[in-house]
This record gives C-alpha cells, structure tokens and sequence, in this order.
C-alpha cells in the first residue's frame, strides 16, 4: 500500500466526458492505496458511467444534487471543501474548466470547487480541436494563475477516431500525480520535537478532579505533522480520547500538571524545541483528600496552589539553538496578551486562538490562528481544519528550526 495516501481526503469530481471510465479505475487505485474517497458528478456525467459502479468503488455514495429531493439533505459544498487534502477533477470537460476559469457555479462539482480551500488538481479530457482552441489554453492558463495544477493530457488516439492531444492522462500516471502532490521531502529528518497536548487533570479527591475542555486535538495534529515530516515526537498527553498510529510518535501519557512538567523537564534538553500546545491547569488542590469527600450542609472550600508553567520552565533552560513554541488561548486583548506570553516564557513564537472566533479553540475540529513573533509582527490565518492548522504551524517551525 503506497503510505503517502494513506488516510488523504480526496474529492473526486467527474465531469461528462467519454474519459468517465476511466474515472472507475482512477478512484479504485486510489481507494486501494488507502485515500479516502468522496465523488461528485456533474448531471452529464451519470450518462457515461453509472452512480452505483462509482459509489461501489468509491465506498461512498456519489454526489451530484445540491440537496437530497427525498429528504432535504444538504450537500454542504463548503464542508466538502473544508474536509478535502485534494481536489481532483479528472476527467475535466472543456465545458467544466471554463466554468471553473470564469467563476460560474451552476452544479455541486463547480460550487465545490469555488469554496475549496484545498489544492485542486485538474485532468483534462476532450477531443484535440477542442483542447487546442485558444479559449481552452486560456482557461487552462487562468486555472494555473489560480494555483490550480494540471495534470496534461496525453498524447494518442481519441474516441472520435482522430489521433492528438486531448485524451486524459491514463489513471496509473494521474495517481503518481496525486503521489506527488503529497509526498513531502522529509525536512525534519533528524529533528526531535517535544510536543504537549491535551488538558491536565488535577485530582482533589479519588474520584474528583479539576479539568478543563481540551480535546487534545491540536496537539495531536502537530505531533502527527512533525512526524509525517520525518521529525521523531515525544508526544506528552493529558487525557484524551485520541490516539497516535504514526511510527515517529512516542506518547507518554500524563495525568496532572505536575506529571507533566517532568516529562517535559526531561525530554526537552535532548531535543531540537518543543511545542506547548496543552492547555495545562494553572493551579491545582493544594491538598489531596485519600478519601472521597463527603457532602454537607455548610459550604465547601478548596483551596489552589499555583502549578508550574512548563512553557516558562522550559523558557528558562532553553538553549541559544533550541526552539520553544507557544500556544495562547485568549478571550480579550489577544495579541497584546499574546505578545506578553512570548516574552514572559521565552518563546520563539506564539500561536494564537481567540475565543471569540467561531470554529476556534476547544473542542472543534476547526481553528483560526495567528502567529505572533518576538518583533511584534503577526501573520494571520483563515479557518481551516486543525490537520491544515498544523500544517501551517509546522511549517513556521520548519522556517524557524536553527539547524
Ligand atoms: O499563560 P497561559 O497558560 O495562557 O500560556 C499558555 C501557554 O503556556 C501554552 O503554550 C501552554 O501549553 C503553556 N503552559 C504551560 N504550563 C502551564 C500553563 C501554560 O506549559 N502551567
């Protein structure tokens, strides 16, 4: 099984060509390297190749209304959007690339394509006039613009008989495209990264605790990022319901704050830097009762002692070529907050979540960031799924990473 599309989201659209079939054996290839597959048609595309053989192969059922007519299901194009690694148009009509090229969003397929977020690979199929006409290089052209690749049809002979350009390329080669797409060099190999995720529990009596609603999900995405990126990832993890698959992830599972500061305080100096993306209780029960605490009529009071701060821990023993990544979860004043974190714990930069964006912080699957320096400067990021997030920030840690 080829690994670099194991577990990739890939929308597959189909638009109405005689290359349809060709689509069947595409999305079987795929399916089979271990991408997951969702297919949307355009109505013309039914007619050359039927939903059941595509959903069969697909796994999924194919996509082709905005709505279901039976029950009112929405096809929510900007979730299919946001859930796609890759966009895959194959085969694309001339018809198809020149809606996509002038904005037109007359079906699921081109709806899809105008909210997604994610990059778009094209495979275009007609007859050789049509492919060679001025309007359609010009279509291809402003698609390229858009950042869109094109996977160049081949050379040979063509279902009107004529030989040329313009047939799509066969679903062996568009694959290796698609591999090529995601393979990455590995540019964290020999890197070893520190990560925290999770919340920290602080018990206060045997069955009672302090907590807080993180999900784990973002540092989990990061530690998977740094991994795929040949990084080798201590994962530290409060309790979670997540687990880690990826061979250059360890996970040490903790429980409390204090657990956790020493694990961290004795993987960080062996590694290349450390991303504190746990949202680590600040106090804990100053006193631990053996025995459950019973209730009474009076009130009760539990009195808090402060927690280390890891992050500012690690801060201090930081080495001039270590890297120390932040995480701030605000609800007010975010940057300057932010900004008073980074200097305050030492850190090489700070990611930002402010409460008050929709779809940010804990819990979703979704986030918003910035990213905040020690100059001041901030780089400011749309909502996208915390896979891509980690992207993102890996990606500033792979600029920053003092070699
Ligand atoms: O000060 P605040 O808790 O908002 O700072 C958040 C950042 O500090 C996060 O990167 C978090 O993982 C880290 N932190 C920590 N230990 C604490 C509190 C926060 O490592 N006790």
């Amino acid at each position: 099984m080829s690994s670099v599309l194991k577990d990739k989201h890939i929308i597959i659209g189909i638009t109405g060509s005689i290359a349809a079939y060709k689509a069947a054996i595409l999305i079987r290839l795929l399916v089979k390297s271990g991408a997951e597959v969702k297919v949307i048609m355009t109505p013309m595309a039914k007619q050359f190749i039927t939903p059941l053989t595509i959903a069969t192969l697909a796994k999924s059922p194919i996509l082709v209304d905005f709505y279901n007519p039976e029950n009112g299901d929405w096809n929510s194009h900007v979730d299919l959007g946001m859930w796609a690694d890759l966009y895959l148009i194959a085969p694309a009509s001339a018809n198809t690339i020149g809606k996509m090229a002038n904005g037109i969003a007359d079906n699921l397929l081109l709806t899809t394509y105008l909210s997604a977020k994610c990059p778009v690979l094209v495979a275009p199929a007609m007859d050789l006039d049509m492919y060679a006409h001025p309007a359609n290089l010009k279509n291809l052209e402003t698609l390229k613009s858009y950042g869109n690749r094109i996977v160049e049809p081949a050379s040979g002979e063509l279902a009107s008989g004529l030989i040329g350009k313009g047939r799509m390329e066969e679903p062996e080669n568009i694959v290796k495209a698609v591999e090529d797409f995601f393979f990455q060099p590995a540019e964290l190999s020999g890197k070893h990264f520190l990560v925290t995720a999770g919340p920290t529990f602080e018990p206060i009596d045997p069955v009672r605790f302090i907590g807080n609603w993180s999900s784990g999900k973002m540092g989990y995405a990061i530690a998977e990022e740094l991994a795929k990126r040949g990084a080798k990832v201590s994962l530290v993890s409060g309790p979670t319901n997540i687990s880690s698959t990826h061979p250059n992830i360890t996970k040490t599972d903790v429980v409390s704050a204090e657990e956790m500061y020493q694990k961290c305080i004795d993987i960080y100096p062996n590694t290349h830097g450390a991303v504190m993306c746990a949202a680590v209780a600040d106090y804990r029960p100053d006193s631990y009762s053996n025995v459950k605490i019973k209730r009474k009529s009076n009130d009760l009071s539990i009195n808090l002692t402060p927690n280390k701060d890891i992050a500012a821990e690690l801060g201090k023993i930081k080495k001039q070529e270590q890297l120390l990544v932040g995480f701030a979860l605000e609800t007010n004043d975010e940057v300057q907050n932010s900004a008073k974190k980074l200097q305050s714990k030492n850190l090489d930069f700070i990611v930002l979540n402010s409460l008050r964006d929709k779809g940010a912080g804990f819990n979703h699957d979704t986030n918003k960031i910035s990213i905040i320096f020690k100059d001041g400067k901030a780089e400011h990021f749309d909502l996208k799924s915390k896979a891509n997030v980690a992207k993102d920030i890996v990606d500033q840690i792979v600029r920053s990473t003092k070699s």
